[in-house]
């Protein structure tokens, strides 16, 4: 059993700190040391992380790495790393890592080498995405396939949203991507519209094989599918299936033939660069695919040896951390400058939040202080005109996270310069804002001074890298993904579960029949019996 966190002369330092910090300006940070943009930098695989307009000191770095350092980081970083079972509740490894271990390397599970799986697999789905690129895999009726709607939910359609969005730059333009993962029926209806089953290709996407709404998708695709095709046998060259478990795959009524697999050791929400990602790769190729396993994989290097002091994903975390539990923070904005990572922040909400959105420790104890914080954002410039006032001036402390490109995809003139100096600025206005003294200089009224008053002190870190290549995202989703795990290291908790999701799917079943069936009696309370009864009608 670990100490208690909170007990501990470290999470004790940091408290006092905490305490002679809080009233310190990032001005006051600044003016005293002209150093500190480089000081608190790295510089590593291409990416520029610029953490100096943060609310610390060295000391606070200092005391964050130690605490990284007492709360076991590094064996827990070996221990992922090496596959020990480290999901005690579902007794599981937790090898995502594995899932972009280069060909010929040695990862171990269960006394087992996992990497020739993943490449076995891996080849299956080029081979796969190169005959649906290039037209080779015919329909039933001989049409080539045009559109390939990927139908999933949670981890098995987030990534693959995020990733095609993200890539669509260098997606093969005369395919057409959908994504279906609400059990609403309106969003299979929208995504079906205007496609013609002939050249429509589905991906059935599920690790367990058994979500209700994946499910549910799927047989109404079929039903669809069938509609015009008529013939059962249609099937196999219109579905294919990815998922971990093949009894449910071929009870569906898909040729496990076309099944790509992964494996339990593999979490929902870590899961867009196994199989689950078969469409990122039909949509940008096997070689841009592999590229961007290739970027995982040197983020993973980095995480796994680099010193603390210059590890991307420890600071990361650890910043959260003071936030979280010192400033109490409860939310952190991601703010992609760049419109393709659109859905990042989407994708990060389940990453981050379904792993550390917990409140017992492994051994089950409540924990007494904040562990995860709600991740939320939209793409700049868009959000500036939107909830940016509120990060600015409103009560509360957000930490951001700018995510920014030197060079645009699309070289459009102006664009890029304006969109940069917009990321730029906002850095700048948080952490310093604009006095009351500056204000008055202005010649602002004194009745509206206060109004204009920007307090400043306001902390982000800038993440910009070069352009958005394959690679870049593969550095960049493995940095999140790394940060989480030094979250969740260090709070004691399981990032790797999530028990939390399983309450209301249990009572929604309980419910369907009493929604089909009005003549059942209802024993819920009042509230929800009488939201039962306006449903019935
Ligand atoms: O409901 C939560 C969850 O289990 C996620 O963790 C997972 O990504 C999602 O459901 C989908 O699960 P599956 O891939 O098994 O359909």
């Amino acid at each position: 059993m670990k100490n208690q966190l909170t007990e501990s002369l470290v999470w004790k330092s940091l408290q006092s700190h905490f305490q002679e910090l809080k009233n310190t300006s990032l001005r006051t940070l600044f003016a005293e040391d002209n150093k500190r943009g480089e000081q608190f930098s790295i510089h590593d695989l291409g990416i520029f992380f610029d953490y100096s307009k943060h609310r610390i000191t060295t000391e606070t770095i200092r005391l964050l790495t130690q605490l990284a350092k007492e709360r076991g980081l590094a064996r827990g970083i070996q221990a992922m790393f090496s596959g020990e079972k480290i999901n005690i509740t579902e007794n599981r490894a937790v090898l995502h890592t594995a899932l972009r271990a280069p060909k010929g390397s040695v990862v171990m599970a269960d006394g087992r080498n996992v990497v020739p799986d993943v490449h076995e697999v891996l080849e299956k789905m080029s081979d796969f995405a190169n005959h649906i690129r290039s037209g080779r895999w015919k329909g039933f009726t001989g049409k080539p396939i045009r559109n390939i709607v990927n139908i999933g939910i949670g981890g098995s359609d987030l990534g693959p949203v995020m990733a095609y969005e993200a890539l669509k730059f260098y997606a093969q333009h005369n395919l057409i991507f959908r994504f279906v993962s609400n059990v609403d029926g309106n969003d299979f209806a929208e995504a079906v519209r205007d496609l013609d089953p002939e050249e429509t290709l589905f991906v059935v996407s599920s690790k367990t094989f058994t979500t209700l709404e994946t499910m549910t998708n799927a047989r109404t695709a079929r039903t669809w599918l069938l509609g015009k095709l008529i013939s059962e046998s249609a099937v196999a060259r219109h579905f294919v299936a990815v998922s971990t478990n093949e009894k449910e795959v071929s009870s569906f009524g898909i040729d496990t033939r076309n099944m790509f697999g992964f494996w339990d050791w593999v979490g929902g929400r870590y899961s867009m660069d196994s199989a689950i990602g078969l469409s990122t790769m039909i949509a940008i190729g096997p070689e841009n695919f592999y590229a961007m396993l290739d970027g995982f994989h040197q983020m993973d290097e980095h995480f796994r040896t680099a010193p603390f002091e210059r590890n991307i994903p420890v600071i990361m975390g650890l910043l959260g951390i003071w936030y979280i539990d010192f400033f109490n923070a409860r939310t952190q904005a991601v703010l992609p400058y760049d419109n393709y990572l659109k859905r990042f922040p989407a994708y990060l909400q389940q990453l981050t939040m379904e792993s550390n959105g917990k409140h017992v420790t492994l051994d089950g104890m409540k924990t007494d202080y904040q562990t995860g914080a709600v991740y939320w954002g939209e793409p700049g410039t868009n959000g500036q005109h939107s909830f940016y006032q509120l990060i600015h001036q409103g009560t509360s402390i957000i930490p951001c996270d700018f995510i920014g490109f030197r060079t645009s995809l699309n070289l459009l003139p102006l664009h890029q310069d304006y969109l940069m100096a917009n990321m730029i600025a906002q850095g700048e206005a948080l952490a310093f804002g604009k006095s009351a003294e500056e204000v008055k200089k202005e010649g602002v009224p004194d009745h509206l001074a206060p109004h204009k008053v920007f307090e400043g002190n306001r902390p982000s870190s800038a993440f910009f890298m070069e352009k958005l290549t394959p690679e870049f995202l593969g550095r960049l989703i493995a940095m999140y993904e790394h940060a989480v795990y030094t979250q969740g290291v260090i709070w004691d908790i399981n990032p790797f579960d999530q028990m939390g999701v399983e309450l209301g799917k249990v009572l929604a079943m309980k419910i369907i029949p009493e929604l089909q069936d009005k003549s059942k009696p209802l024993h819920h309370d009042s509230s929800t019996n009488s939201l039962i009864e306006y449903y019935r009608g």
